[in-house]
């Protein structure tokens, strides 16, 4: 029988146990252990029980399953719940002022409150392999928790501030090594986790208990800070880290420790975390970290068995298919990488290792992992080996005739239950899979430049893909630690869908009068990893111009065009690819110069479109390029091209570098405010014309007062 089972229960999350002279208080509120109200209440009880009780000589706070506790249950996070009592404060109370022991036994994590739980504690027993961290500053606050005034006093200041701003974790190992543990057990795997490290906690408390002595932290009320330089550290902070401010909040916090009484010093930290908590980013930020890992669930996919995934062929070793075997080869698969021409595999064999060797260079792969990693990649011009693949990932040029070509020769020699995937940016996936006589096995899976870095992959389903394919490359790209976002076929998926609008909105603004800088540090400035100008540059001009004259006979003929691009690549300049585009490049630099050339195209554009150039304000060129976006995004959504609207959030911050600190972009919407958008949408066709006509499921869901897009059932990607 498990430990909670005999156990008396204080509340529905929390039990007490009895061994012996010791009060176990099991915390159990899966999946983490969350510090939610109950569980508050459950410890804060169970600590009066043990107090009370004159045959109890000390107290192990202990969690149930996988976890000793994960920290404040953030779904709480300005809520009444969060607020009611008893406040983590109370229970720190109750610790520092018991005559009794309190031990933490830690297996699993403690992270955030869950650290800060046993920062109040009078002694931390680890599981060696558990992980204690302070990572609020991931969701954009500080440790609220009196984490900045307890952590220094163990552990000194530098280790506190490297702790808090990065919010990595140590392992117990280590944490016994600085101070954080008093204690430390090598456990036999997660199965026995608790239990040994509970054993070890009970004597250790026993032991406790029979000292006697103050509670060693609410002893140590001085926090030496002299050899801190806490302006250069606030002075190192990354500005446009999506965290910046928590992080800048957090050393002042720790300085704090150094020079305010310790009591005074947690209501510095307080105040803080509730003014961070308050506010936008930190919201944005906590709206990410649940879109982040709801992206990946799957409803279907519970139903279904995974296909065995082992053996990955890539075809193509170009741009992509270099980084695509990279990342099949980081997370320990073995890659066959198809070429069709010797020259190519050489190319990417070297770039793959040139790309190795940088990471080596950092110090962040040892040079028997970049053999190892290497040796995993098998380079080949044999299109045959693809029948021993499980997943092939097609990744050629941008061609349909081509493409539909390698899907029937795939069609022909790969095994029966193989995945055929294809990493187009743009065509149909439907047409490629009807290439096929096993359209179901069939799925797009749509990579970002550098595809060993980017962590966005879009799994694009075909109308006939199977949901076991579905589901197994949901979990690959899981594997492959990347996150994936499941979306239906249209041209350009989400991503590039919206950024069909978005460059349009740009190009209009080049013609009414911005230039390419100004529109790049308007978007900059907001926060954008990268200007639109610039991007396009980036990414290769020509790819869009040719997309553009595919499409060109769908067009319809009424609306505004902007000929800025095509004029540009008319000229033979593609972006940085070949030194020029929207700038000029010098060589080998990827600094975008100014051009007057440009200034001149753009001028005569206007002209030719009897467009009269205006000023245009950085407000302007952000509204607009927003709207757009938020405006395809609502149209995505109600097409089910998207399940979710943070599904688009999180495929515009993790592959178009939308400021995460403003949650994405249909979340940055909400906070504007959906009648808002909407308004300010109406007002611009007015003012420009048929473009701007707003998508029908915004003006529904502004006419049924809703503020928030999760007022839209969850759709079937179609
Ligand atoms: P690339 O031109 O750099 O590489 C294509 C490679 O495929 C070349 O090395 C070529 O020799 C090889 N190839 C052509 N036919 C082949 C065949 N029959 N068998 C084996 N290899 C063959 O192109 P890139 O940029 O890597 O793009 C590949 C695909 O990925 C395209 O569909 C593109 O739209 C898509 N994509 C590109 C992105 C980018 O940023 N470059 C981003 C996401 C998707």
């Amino acid at each position: 029988m498990s430990p909670v089972a005999e156990s008396l229960r204080l509340s529905p999350t929390v039990s007490y146990e009895r061994q012996a002279d010791i009060a176990v208080l099991w915390l159990d509120n899966p999946p983490v252990n969350g510090l939610g109200d109950t569980t508050r209440a459950g410890i804060h009880a169970g600590l009066k029980q043990a107090l009370e009780d004159d045959s109890i000589v000390g107290v192990v706070l202990a969690g149930a399953g996988k976890v000793f506790c994960g920290g404040a249950d953030i779904r709480q996070f300005n809520t009444p719940a969060a607020t009611a009592w008893p406040l983590s404060a109370n229970i720190q109370q109750c610790l520092e002022t018991s005559p009794k022991p309190v031990v933490a036994a830690i297996h699993g994590v403690a992270l955030g409150g869950g650290l800060e739980l046993a920062l109040g504690c009078h002694y931390r027993v680890v599981a060696g392999d558990a992980r204690l961290g302070l990572p609020e500053v991931n969701i954009g606050l500080v440790p609220g928790g009196g984490g900045t005034q307890r952590l220094p006093r163990l552990v000194g200041v530098e280790r506190t501030l490297d702790m808090i701003q990065t919010g990595a974790p140590v392992t117990g190992k280590v944490a016994a090594a600085i101070g954080l543990a008093d204690a430390a057990v090598d456990t036999n795997g997660p199965a026995h986790d608790a239990v040994e490290v509970v054993a070890l906690a009970v004597e250790f408390c026993r032991q406790a208990a029979a000292r006697t002595g103050p509670h060693p932290l609410a002893a140590a009320r001085e926090v030496n800070g002299s050899c801190v330089d806490f302006e250069a550290r606030l002075g190192a902070v990354n500005r446009k880290a999506r965290n910046a401010r928590a992080q800048q909040a957090a050393i002042l916090c720790v300085k704090a420790a150094t020079q305010l009484p310790f009591i005074d010093g947690l209501a510095f930290e307080r105040e803080r975390f509730d003014a961070l908590v308050r506010g936008t980013e930190s919201k944005s930020l906590r709206h990410l970290f649940f879109a982040e890992r709801e992206a990946p669930k799957f409803a279907e996919g519970a139903e279904v068995a995974l296909r065995a995934l082992d053996r990955v062929a890539i075809l193509g070793a170009g741009t992509m298919g270099v980084g695509i075997a990279m990342s099949f080869a980081n997370a320990g698969m073995p890659v066959m990488l198809v070429e069709r021409e010797q020259a190519a595999i050489d190319r990417g064999m070297a770039l793959i290792r040139r790309n190795y060797e940088v990471t080596a260079s950092k110090g962040k792969l040892t040079a028997a992992q970049l053999e190892e990693r290497l040796a995993r990649i098998t380079p080949t011009l044999e299109f045959d080996v693809v029948a021993a693949a499980d997943l092939v990932v097609e990744a050629v040029f941008e061609d349909l005739a081509i493409k539909k070509e390698i899907f029937r020769r795939l069609d022909k020699v790969c095994r029966p239950s193989a995945i055929l995937a294809t990493n187009t940016s743009r065509l149909d996936v439907n047409v490629i899979a009807a290439a096929t006589s096993r359209p179901g096995d069939v799925i797009g899976l749509h990579f970002f430049s550098p595809a060993n870095v980017m962590k966005l992959l879009e799994v694009v389903r075909g109308k006939a893909t199977s949901p076991d394919v579905i589901a197994t490359c949901l979990a690959m790209a899981q594997r492959l630690q990347k996150i994936p976002v499941l979306v239906g076929v249209c041209e350009g998926f989400v991503g590039n869908r919206m950024l069909t609008p978005y460059w349009r909105e740009a190009g209009f603004l080049l013609e009414e009068g911005a230039s390419p800088q100004q529109v790049d540090r308007a978007l900059t400035d907001f926060g954008m990893a990268m200007g639109p100008m610039a991007m396009a540059d980036l990414a290769g001009m020509d790819i869009n111009w040719a997309t553009r004259k595919r499409l060109a006979p769908t067009r319809p003929a009424h609306l505004r065009y902007s000929t800025v691009a095509d004029r540009i690549c008319e000229l033979g300049r593609f972006g940085q690819k070949t030194s020029a585009g929207y700038y000029r490049y010098e060589p080998g630099s990827r600094t975008p110069i100014p051009d007057p050339v440009i200034d001149a195209l753009i001028a005569d554009c206007a002209r030719v479109a009897g467009i009269a150039r205006r000023e245009i304000s950085g407000q302007e060129i952000v509204e607009r390029a927003m709207l757009a976006l938020i405006n395809e995004g609502a149209r995505i959504l109600e097409e089910g091209i998207a399940r979710r609207a943070s599904d688009i959030d999180v495929v515009y911050v993790h592959g178009y570098g939308f400021p995460a600190w403003r949650g994405g972009p249909m979340f940055y919407a909400e906070t504007l405010g959906l009648e808002k958008v909407l308004a300010r949408i109406l007002a611009l066709r007015e003012q420009h014309g048929a473009h701007w006509e707003p998508a029908p499921l915004l003006a529904r869901l502004v006419a049924g007062g809703a503020g928030s897009w999760s007022e839209v059932p969850a759709v079937q990607v179609k």
